[in-house]
């Protein structure tokens, strides 16, 4: 009877091993961070994850290789949104008041990307506190880029869209960096 059982586990956990390719890797990673923070939402975190996946040769099989791919993507978004910003800047349809928060932005951005590096560093090192920190100084950034255009009334965010799904990716790399931290 214990025999059967035994034997049944083993074949359990071979299928189990077996199928636990990167997607799922990609799925039981989003489900797992989506339950232990509110303001992180699955199908972003899958979609985003899954687009990065398929572009990175060989793709993570791990968490640990997830988790860097995840802070690389949060990275090479920050780098296209000091770009996108840096356009806007050029533009001449912004009053003075939002061309002082552009500004804002560019530099809170240009913080975040060597924030980012930092987290890089401290979590190849395995220092994952300073890596945490670190995460969690880039998504105040975007937090307070969107913010100040809601200070002057009638002010409109040019980056509303940007900013959030900004933010989402951060939330996804803070949250696979603590759950990372309790894995390890
Ligand atoms: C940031 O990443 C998200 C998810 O992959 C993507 O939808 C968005 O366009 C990116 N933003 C920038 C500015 O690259």
């Amino acid at each position: 009877m214990i025999m059967k059982f035994a034997s049944y586990l083993v074949i359990f956990f071979t299928i189990f091993f077996h199928c636990s390719n990167g997607s799922n890797l990609i799925h039981q990673s989003c489900m797992e961070a989506s339950e232990s923070d509110p303001n992180l939402r699955y199908d972003f975190c899958v979609a985003s994850l899954e687009d990065g996946s398929s572009k990175r040769q060989p793709p993570p099989t791990n968490l640990e290789d997830l988790v860097g791919m995840s802070i690389q993507l949060t990275k090479s978004n920050a780098t296209n949104m000091v770009s996108i910003i840096s356009e806007l800047l050029k533009s001449k349809g912004f009053d003075q008041y939002a061309k002082g928060c552009l500004k804002d932005c560019f530099d809170l951005f240009k913080d975040s990307l060597s924030e980012l590096d930092d987290a890089v560093v401290a979590f190849k090192s395995k220092d994952l506190n300073t890596a945490a920190i670190k995460m969690s100084a880039t998504l105040d950034n975007s937090v307070t880029c969107e913010d100040q255009f809601k200070d002057k009334k009638g002010e409109k965010s040019p980056l509303t869209k940007e900013n959030h799904d900004y933010y989402q990716l951060n939330v996804i790399s803070l949250a696979f960096v603590q759950m990372f931290h309790q894995h390890y």
